[in-house]
């Protein structure tokens, strides 16, 4: 579904009347959101970032022996980022890169860059919801690279169900060759405490980024709502081995929408997003599900963070 604002408010709908209430995290994404998100990415108690970066600050070297040359690296995302410019620096004559990416702008604006700084490199954007199935003939080159890569850095992979994973991981390994691979991030299981200071940090940008759902559908929705009886909160469920983020109504409010009205006693929260957690075996035997073979496995020096390179296996 497009993010049409009638899609925002049929969802917003139907996440607010159910039980427990949720709210899709994929609208936490607007401008304001996407501004927030990068100042999470700073941050000092936000340690993803920093762990992932020095990741490939370390092992570059390898990731480019197992890509081997003349390789399509596949990206699910824009590419803006530093880490897709380490990448396709210290890869051996890649042959194009294909960004996948839903927003025009940011796919525009990181094609652009990478354009400029590797005029070797075919780069060749696709407009699309990478959740979604990708049809082939849009990554066919003629003659055919070596061999095709999906290159999925971060920790998003863990906002997705466990069962959700699974067919997301299928789906890249379909687009990866039967001789090419993924190489992929992952969260790893921490103390809680840690957990949590990430989901929630002492700035309150993360409480922002949350609250900032409410703002929108206040100013694009028109609800009539009490931001201020909301608050943010991040949890970690030990079942699930997640951290969950909330918005808690502190008193009792009402959210009026669509012509509907949402009572909330206190203490009642809207669910807005999940992080999993995975130890390397959790993941490994979750990619094995989908008939990947995890064959490497890197971890920065603290143990926050973890790099998988997935191989399909043979049928
Ligand atoms: N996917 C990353 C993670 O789960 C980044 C992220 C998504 C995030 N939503 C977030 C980080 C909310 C902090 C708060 O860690």
């Amino acid at each position: 579904m497009k993010p049409t604002r009638a899609n925002f408010l049929a969802d917003a709908l139907a996440g607010l009347a159910s039980h427990p209430r949720t709210l899709p995290c994929k609208y936490l994404y607007d401008a304001r959101g996407s501004e927030l998100f990068e100042a999470i990415c700073a941050s000092d108690d936000y340690y993803v970032t920093r762990a992932d970066l020095a990741l490939h600050e370390t092992h570059i070297g390898e990731f480019a022996n197992l890509i081997g040359p003349q390789a399509h690296v596949v990206e699910f995302g824009s590419g803006a980022g530093i880490k897709t410019r380490k990448l396709l620096a210290g890869l051996d004559r890649p042959r194009a890169y294909t960004p996948i990416e839903i927003s025009a702008a940011a796919l525009a604006e990181a094609s652009r860059e990478l354009e400029t700084s590797f005029p070797d490199i075919e780069i060749r954007p696709l407009r699309a919801d990478y959740t979604g199935d990708i049809a082939s003939e849009h990554l066919a080159l003629d003659p055919p690279a070596a061999r095709r890569v999906v290159y999925f850095p971060g920790s998003t992979i863990g906002n997705f169900e466990r069962a959700e994973a699974k067919r997301f991981l299928q789906r890249m390994g379909r687009i990866a060759d039967a001789n090419g691979g993924i190489l992929i991030g992952v969260d790893l299981l921490k103390p809680v405490e840690q957990l949590l200071r990430a989901y929630d940090d002492s700035e309150g940008i993360t409480a922002r980024f949350n609250l900032n759902l409410l703002e929108r559908l206040a100013g694009e929705l028109d609800a009539r709502l009490e931001p201020e009886a909301f608050r943010h909160e991040a949890r970690y469920d030990a079942d699930h081995r997640r951290i969950e983020m909330h918005l808690v109504a502190q008193r009792p409010t009402r959210i009026e929408l669509g012509g509907q009205c949402f009572d909330f006693q206190a203490g009642e929260s809207i669910h807005t997003e999940n992080s999993h957690k995975y130890s390397v075996s959790d993941f490994r035997e979750l990619a094995a599900s989908a008939g990947l073979q995890s064959s490497r496995v890197w971890k920065d020096p603290a143990g926050l963070f973890s790099m998988h390179w997935l191989e399909p296996m043979a049928a």
